[in-house]
Protein backbone atom coordinates (compact mmCIF):
# COMPACT_ATOMS: atom_id res chain seq x y z
CA UNK A 1 0.00 0.00 0.00
CA UNK A 2 0.94 3.31 -0.73
CA UNK A 3 2.60 5.24 2.09
CA UNK A 4 -0.01 7.93 2.64
CA UNK A 5 -2.12 5.41 2.92
CA UNK A 6 -0.33 4.24 6.55
CA UNK A 7 0.87 7.82 7.09
CA UNK A 8 -1.85 8.93 9.99
CA UNK A 9 -2.00 5.57 11.21
CA UNK A 10 1.84 4.20 11.00
CA UNK A 11 2.37 3.28 15.10
CA UNK A 12 -1.07 1.16 15.22
CA UNK A 13 0.24 -0.49 11.91
CA UNK A 14 3.40 -1.16 13.55
CA UNK A 15 1.86 -2.98 16.85
CA UNK A 16 -0.70 -4.99 14.49
CA UNK A 17 2.28 -6.72 12.79
CA UNK A 18 3.74 -7.08 16.65
CA UNK A 19 0.71 -9.06 17.68
CA UNK A 20 0.37 -10.42 14.24
CA UNK A 21 3.94 -12.29 14.57
CA UNK A 22 3.36 -12.79 18.72
CA UNK A 23 0.52 -14.62 17.84
CA UNK A 24 1.98 -17.42 15.42
CA UNK A 25 4.12 -18.60 18.25
CA UNK A 26 3.71 -22.12 18.55
CA UNK A 27 5.22 -25.38 20.64
CA UNK A 28 5.13 -27.35 17.27
CA UNK A 29 7.91 -25.97 14.93
CA UNK A 30 6.13 -26.46 11.61
CA UNK A 31 3.38 -23.93 12.34
CA UNK A 32 5.70 -21.22 13.00
CA UNK A 33 8.11 -21.67 10.25
CA UNK A 34 5.12 -22.02 7.64
CA UNK A 35 3.00 -19.07 9.77
CA UNK A 36 6.23 -16.96 9.39
CA UNK A 37 7.01 -17.68 5.77
CA UNK A 38 3.87 -16.36 4.50
CA UNK A 39 3.45 -13.73 7.32
CA UNK A 40 6.94 -12.10 6.63
CA UNK A 41 6.29 -12.15 2.44
CA UNK A 42 4.64 -9.51 3.08
CA UNK A 43 0.92 -8.85 1.74
CA UNK A 44 -0.81 -5.26 1.48
CA UNK A 45 -1.92 -5.33 4.50
CA UNK A 46 -5.27 -4.13 3.49
CA UNK A 47 -7.92 -5.62 5.57
CA UNK A 48 -5.89 -4.40 9.08
CA UNK A 49 -5.75 -0.79 7.32
CA UNK A 50 -9.09 -0.92 6.92
CA UNK A 51 -9.55 -1.90 10.72
CA UNK A 52 -7.67 1.20 11.78
CA UNK A 53 -8.71 4.02 9.70
CA UNK A 54 -12.30 3.20 10.33
CA UNK A 55 -11.78 3.22 13.67
CA UNK A 56 -10.08 6.44 13.33
CA UNK A 57 -13.05 7.48 11.46
CA UNK A 58 -15.25 7.21 14.51
CA UNK A 59 -13.07 8.68 17.12
CA UNK A 60 -10.04 6.92 18.01
CA UNK A 61 -7.92 3.35 17.63
CA UNK A 62 -8.11 1.58 21.44
CA UNK A 63 -5.92 -1.56 22.27
CA UNK A 64 -8.89 -3.47 20.74
CA UNK A 65 -8.97 -2.55 17.24
CA UNK A 66 -5.19 -3.18 17.08
CA UNK A 67 -5.98 -6.89 18.06
CA UNK A 68 -9.34 -7.25 15.86
CA UNK A 69 -6.75 -5.92 13.02
CA UNK A 70 -4.56 -8.78 13.53
CA UNK A 71 -7.29 -11.25 13.81
CA UNK A 72 -8.53 -9.57 10.47
CA UNK A 73 -5.24 -10.62 8.78
CA UNK A 74 -5.23 -14.46 10.28
CA UNK A 75 -8.78 -14.57 8.90
CA UNK A 76 -7.25 -13.39 5.08
CA UNK A 77 -3.78 -15.15 5.89
CA UNK A 78 -5.53 -18.82 6.49
CA UNK A 79 -8.08 -18.08 3.24
CA UNK A 80 -4.87 -17.57 1.33
CA UNK A 81 -2.91 -20.88 2.64
CA UNK A 82 -6.63 -23.07 1.94
CA UNK A 83 -7.32 -20.86 -1.94
CA UNK A 84 -3.47 -21.50 -3.19
CA UNK A 85 -3.53 -25.55 -2.55
CA UNK A 86 -7.03 -24.92 -4.13
CA UNK A 87 -6.04 -23.08 -6.55
CA UNK A 88 -2.70 -24.89 -7.69
CA UNK A 89 -1.14 -21.26 -7.09
CA UNK A 90 2.87 -21.66 -6.98
CA UNK A 91 3.50 -17.93 -6.55
CA UNK A 92 2.19 -15.62 -3.43
CA UNK A 93 3.95 -11.98 -2.37
CA UNK A 94 6.29 -12.69 -4.70
CA UNK A 95 7.61 -16.16 -3.39
CA UNK A 96 6.81 -19.86 -4.01
CA UNK A 97 3.10 -20.30 -2.39
CA UNK A 98 3.28 -22.19 0.90
CA UNK A 99 1.99 -25.44 -0.86
CA UNK A 100 4.72 -25.16 -3.57
CA UNK A 101 7.41 -24.99 -0.40
CA UNK A 102 6.17 -27.25 2.51
CA UNK A 103 3.09 -29.09 0.47
CA UNK A 104 -0.73 -29.26 0.12
CA UNK A 105 -1.44 -30.99 3.74
CA UNK A 106 1.07 -28.69 5.91
CA UNK A 107 -0.56 -25.74 4.01
CA UNK A 108 -4.33 -27.09 4.87
CA UNK A 109 -3.44 -27.69 8.52
CA UNK A 110 -1.64 -24.16 9.40
CA UNK A 111 -4.46 -22.53 7.53
CA UNK A 112 -6.76 -24.70 10.30
CA UNK A 113 -4.45 -23.49 12.39
CA UNK A 114 -4.27 -19.67 11.77
CA UNK A 115 -7.93 -19.88 11.05
CA UNK A 116 -8.71 -21.15 15.07
CA UNK A 117 -6.19 -18.63 16.33
CA UNK A 118 -7.71 -15.68 15.05
CA UNK A 119 -11.46 -17.29 16.87
CA UNK A 120 -8.68 -17.10 20.57
CA UNK A 121 -7.92 -13.98 19.71
CA UNK A 122 -11.59 -12.63 19.49
CA UNK A 123 -12.33 -14.55 22.34
CA UNK A 124 -10.28 -12.37 24.24
CA UNK A 125 -11.58 -9.38 23.12
CA UNK A 126 -14.91 -10.29 24.96
CA UNK A 127 -17.45 -8.43 22.30
CA UNK A 128 -20.12 -10.99 21.05
CA UNK A 129 -21.69 -9.11 18.93
CA UNK A 130 -17.76 -8.75 17.27
CA UNK A 131 -17.69 -12.16 17.73
CA UNK A 132 -21.13 -13.31 16.33
CA UNK A 133 -19.89 -11.01 12.99
CA UNK A 134 -16.73 -12.55 11.99
CA UNK A 135 -18.08 -16.15 12.50
CA UNK A 136 -20.79 -15.41 10.45
CA UNK A 137 -18.64 -13.60 7.76
CA UNK A 138 -15.97 -16.35 8.41
CA UNK A 139 -18.55 -19.33 7.22
CA UNK A 140 -19.51 -16.62 4.58
CA UNK A 141 -16.15 -16.78 2.80
CA UNK A 142 -15.76 -20.51 3.17
CA UNK A 143 -19.49 -21.00 1.40
CA UNK A 144 -17.80 -18.80 -1.37
CA UNK A 145 -14.99 -20.73 -1.92
CA UNK A 146 -17.13 -24.03 -2.29
CA UNK A 147 -19.28 -21.86 -4.52
CA UNK A 148 -16.53 -21.10 -6.67
CA UNK A 149 -15.28 -24.88 -6.84
CA UNK A 150 -18.72 -25.69 -7.42
CA UNK A 151 -18.92 -23.39 -10.90
CA UNK A 152 -15.35 -23.91 -11.55
CA UNK A 153 -15.18 -25.27 -15.03
CA UNK A 154 -18.87 -24.28 -15.75
CA UNK A 155 -18.96 -21.94 -19.07
CA UNK A 156 -22.77 -21.53 -18.03
CA UNK A 157 -22.09 -19.87 -14.63
CA UNK A 158 -24.45 -16.43 -14.60
CA UNK A 159 -23.08 -13.17 -13.93
CA UNK A 160 -25.36 -12.96 -10.47
CA UNK A 161 -23.78 -16.18 -9.83
CA UNK A 162 -20.34 -14.99 -10.66
CA UNK A 163 -21.07 -11.56 -8.00
CA UNK A 164 -22.26 -13.58 -5.56
CA UNK A 165 -19.20 -15.62 -5.39
CA UNK A 166 -16.76 -12.57 -4.72
CA UNK A 167 -19.14 -10.89 -2.81
CA UNK A 168 -18.79 -13.69 -0.46
CA UNK A 169 -15.18 -14.90 -0.62
CA UNK A 170 -13.31 -11.46 -0.81
CA UNK A 171 -15.82 -8.29 -0.07
CA UNK A 172 -17.37 -9.78 3.21
CA UNK A 173 -13.99 -10.03 5.09
CA UNK A 174 -13.52 -6.41 3.61
CA UNK A 175 -17.25 -4.97 4.82
CA UNK A 176 -16.17 -6.97 8.17
CA UNK A 177 -13.26 -5.48 8.81
CA UNK A 178 -14.71 -2.14 8.51
CA UNK A 179 -18.06 -2.81 10.38
CA UNK A 180 -16.46 -4.36 13.06
CA UNK A 181 -14.26 -1.57 13.46
CA UNK A 182 -17.87 0.35 14.21
CA UNK A 183 -18.97 -2.52 16.64
CA UNK A 184 -15.96 -2.13 18.61
CA UNK A 185 -17.12 1.44 19.44
CA UNK A 186 -20.38 0.93 20.01
CA UNK A 187 -21.40 3.60 16.75
CA UNK A 188 -24.53 3.77 15.73
CA UNK A 189 -26.10 1.21 13.70
CA UNK A 190 -26.22 3.73 10.45
CA UNK A 191 -22.83 4.32 10.70
CA UNK A 192 -21.54 0.30 11.29
CA UNK A 193 -24.19 -0.28 7.73
CA UNK A 194 -22.32 2.33 5.56
CA UNK A 195 -18.89 1.44 6.39
CA UNK A 196 -20.25 -2.51 5.89
CA UNK A 197 -21.34 -0.86 2.58
CA UNK A 198 -18.41 1.04 2.34
CA UNK A 199 -16.31 -2.49 2.59
CA UNK A 200 -18.35 -4.54 0.91
CA UNK A 201 -18.52 -2.39 -2.74
CA UNK A 202 -14.43 -1.70 -2.29
CA UNK A 203 -14.48 -5.45 -1.72
CA UNK A 204 -16.00 -6.39 -4.60
CA UNK A 205 -13.86 -3.68 -6.76
CA UNK A 206 -10.70 -5.19 -5.22
CA UNK A 207 -11.51 -8.62 -6.16
CA UNK A 208 -12.90 -7.51 -9.77
CA UNK A 209 -9.40 -5.70 -9.85
CA UNK A 210 -7.94 -8.99 -8.90
CA UNK A 211 -9.55 -11.04 -11.80
CA UNK A 212 -8.29 -8.51 -14.59
CA UNK A 213 -5.12 -8.41 -13.38
CA UNK A 214 -5.28 -12.73 -13.42
CA UNK A 215 -5.18 -11.81 -17.22
CA UNK A 216 -3.16 -8.32 -17.69
CA UNK A 217 -1.19 -8.27 -14.34
CA UNK A 218 2.60 -8.09 -14.14
CA UNK A 219 3.71 -10.67 -12.11
CA UNK A 220 7.09 -8.41 -10.56
CA UNK A 221 4.34 -6.17 -9.81
CA UNK A 222 1.36 -8.87 -8.24
CA UNK A 223 3.47 -10.87 -7.09
CA UNK A 224 1.21 -13.90 -8.51
CA UNK A 225 1.69 -15.64 -11.40
CA UNK A 226 -0.87 -14.62 -14.43
CA UNK A 227 -3.64 -17.61 -16.22
CA UNK A 228 -4.13 -18.99 -12.29
CA UNK A 229 -7.97 -18.57 -13.22
CA UNK A 230 -8.06 -20.17 -16.33
CA UNK A 231 -6.19 -23.01 -15.25
CA UNK A 232 -8.45 -23.61 -12.83
CA UNK A 233 -11.63 -23.13 -14.96
CA UNK A 234 -12.84 -20.26 -12.81
CA UNK A 235 -15.19 -18.14 -14.68
CA UNK A 236 -14.74 -14.06 -14.09
CA UNK A 237 -15.49 -10.99 -15.47
CA UNK A 238 -13.31 -10.94 -18.37
CA UNK A 239 -14.54 -14.00 -19.53
CA UNK A 240 -18.15 -13.81 -18.69
CA UNK A 241 -18.15 -10.25 -20.52
CA UNK A 242 -16.32 -12.17 -23.64
CA UNK A 243 -19.19 -14.41 -23.86
CA UNK A 244 -21.57 -12.09 -23.70
CA UNK A 245 -20.68 -9.68 -26.26
CA UNK A 246 -18.51 -12.16 -28.52
CA UNK A 247 -19.98 -14.52 -31.60
CA UNK A 248 -20.39 -18.33 -31.70
CA UNK A 249 -16.96 -18.85 -32.40
CA UNK A 250 -15.64 -16.68 -29.53
CA UNK A 251 -17.65 -18.71 -27.05
CA UNK A 252 -16.28 -22.22 -28.25
CA UNK A 253 -13.05 -20.96 -27.22
CA UNK A 254 -13.56 -19.41 -24.16
CA UNK A 255 -16.51 -22.21 -23.14
CA UNK A 256 -14.08 -25.60 -24.31
CA UNK A 257 -10.80 -23.57 -22.26
CA UNK A 258 -13.16 -23.25 -18.77
CA UNK A 259 -14.37 -26.83 -19.39
CA UNK A 260 -11.04 -28.39 -19.76
CA UNK A 261 -9.31 -25.96 -17.28
CA UNK A 262 -7.15 -25.32 -20.24
CA UNK A 263 -3.93 -23.21 -19.38
CA UNK A 264 -2.56 -23.56 -22.53
CA UNK A 265 -5.57 -21.99 -24.01
CA UNK A 266 -4.61 -18.84 -22.71
CA UNK A 267 -3.62 -16.51 -25.41
CA UNK A 268 -6.44 -17.79 -27.65
CA UNK A 269 -8.65 -16.83 -24.98
CA UNK A 270 -6.43 -13.35 -24.02
CA UNK A 271 -6.92 -12.53 -27.72
CA UNK A 272 -10.95 -13.01 -27.36
CA UNK A 273 -11.03 -11.06 -24.37
CA UNK A 274 -9.26 -8.15 -25.61
CA UNK A 275 -11.01 -7.85 -29.00
CA UNK A 276 -14.36 -7.72 -27.02
CA UNK A 277 -12.76 -5.14 -24.73
CA UNK A 278 -13.50 -7.70 -21.38
CA UNK A 279 -10.59 -5.95 -19.70
CA UNK A 280 -12.05 -2.65 -20.02
CA UNK A 281 -15.66 -3.96 -19.31
CA UNK A 282 -14.07 -5.47 -15.69
CA UNK A 283 -12.23 -2.03 -15.43
CA UNK A 284 -15.55 0.12 -15.62
CA UNK A 285 -17.88 -2.34 -13.35
CA UNK A 286 -14.79 -2.20 -10.58
CA UNK A 287 -14.90 1.90 -10.73
CA UNK A 288 -18.74 1.81 -10.26
CA UNK A 289 -18.10 -0.39 -7.14
CA UNK A 290 -15.11 2.26 -6.02
CA UNK A 291 -17.76 5.04 -6.81
CA UNK A 292 -20.55 3.24 -4.39
CA UNK A 293 -17.81 2.97 -1.38
CA UNK A 294 -16.92 5.78 -1.67
CA UNK A 295 -20.31 7.46 -1.61
CA UNK A 296 -21.28 5.10 1.38
CA UNK A 297 -18.46 6.82 3.25
CA UNK A 298 -20.73 10.64 2.66
CA UNK A 299 -22.66 9.22 5.99
CA UNK A 300 -19.35 9.84 7.76
CA UNK A 301 -17.99 13.09 9.24
CA UNK A 302 -15.65 14.59 7.61
CA UNK A 303 -12.06 13.66 9.00
CA UNK A 304 -8.90 12.56 7.61
CA UNK A 305 -8.92 9.02 8.18
CA UNK A 306 -12.35 9.11 6.30
CA UNK A 307 -10.37 10.76 3.39
CA UNK A 308 -7.51 7.95 3.45
CA UNK A 309 -10.54 5.28 3.37
CA UNK A 310 -11.81 7.14 0.12
CA UNK A 311 -8.20 7.04 -1.20
CA UNK A 312 -8.10 3.03 -0.56
CA UNK A 313 -10.96 2.78 -2.84
CA UNK A 314 -9.45 4.77 -5.26
CA UNK A 315 -6.33 2.76 -5.16
CA UNK A 316 -8.14 -0.65 -5.33
CA UNK A 317 -9.17 0.38 -9.08
CA UNK A 318 -5.82 2.62 -10.03
CA UNK A 319 -3.14 -0.13 -10.16
CA UNK A 320 -5.28 -1.43 -13.10
CA UNK A 321 -3.99 1.99 -15.00
C1 LIG B 1 -5.50 -11.64 -2.24
O1 LIG B 1 -5.68 -10.54 -1.42
C2 LIG B 1 -6.78 -12.38 -2.32
C3 LIG B 1 -7.85 -11.61 -2.96
C4 LIG B 1 -8.91 -11.27 -2.32
C5 LIG B 1 -7.74 -11.23 -4.35
P1 LIG B 1 -4.58 -9.40 -1.31
O2 LIG B 1 -4.25 -8.91 -2.68
O3 LIG B 1 -5.03 -8.39 -0.33
O4 LIG B 1 -3.34 -10.20 -0.75
P2 LIG B 1 -2.06 -9.71 0.06
O5 LIG B 1 -2.40 -9.89 1.50
O6 LIG B 1 -1.78 -8.27 -0.29
O7 LIG B 1 -0.95 -10.63 -0.38
C1 LIG C 1 -9.32 -14.85 -3.41
O1 LIG C 1 -9.64 -15.33 -4.64
C2 LIG C 1 -10.32 -15.23 -2.36
C3 LIG C 1 -9.78 -15.81 -1.14
C4 LIG C 1 -8.52 -16.01 -0.88
C5 LIG C 1 -10.77 -16.24 -0.16
P1 LIG C 1 -8.49 -15.59 -5.71
O2 LIG C 1 -8.25 -17.05 -5.85
O3 LIG C 1 -8.80 -14.82 -6.95
O4 LIG C 1 -7.24 -14.91 -5.02
P2 LIG C 1 -5.77 -15.02 -5.56
O5 LIG C 1 -5.79 -14.50 -6.98
O6 LIG C 1 -5.41 -16.45 -5.46
O7 LIG C 1 -4.99 -14.11 -4.65
MG1 LIG D 1 -6.50 -18.11 -5.74
MG1 LIG E 1 -7.12 -14.08 -8.28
Amino acid sequence: MDVTIKDGVAAEFAQVDEVIVSMLQSDVEMVESIGHYIVQAGGKRMRPLLVLLSAKALGGIDPCHIRFAAVVEFIHTATLLHDDVVDLSTLRRGKPTANAAFGNAPSVLVGDFIYTRAFQLMVELKHMPLLAHMAETTNTIAAGEVMQLVHAGDPDTQADQYQEIIRRKTAALFAAACHGAALLHNADQKIAEALHDYGMNLGIAFQLADDLLDYAGDPSLTGKNIGDDLNEGKITLPLLHAMKVGDERDRRIVGEALRHKDGGAFAEVMSVVQRTGGLDATRQAAIQHQQQATHALDQLEHTAARETLRLMATQAVDRLN
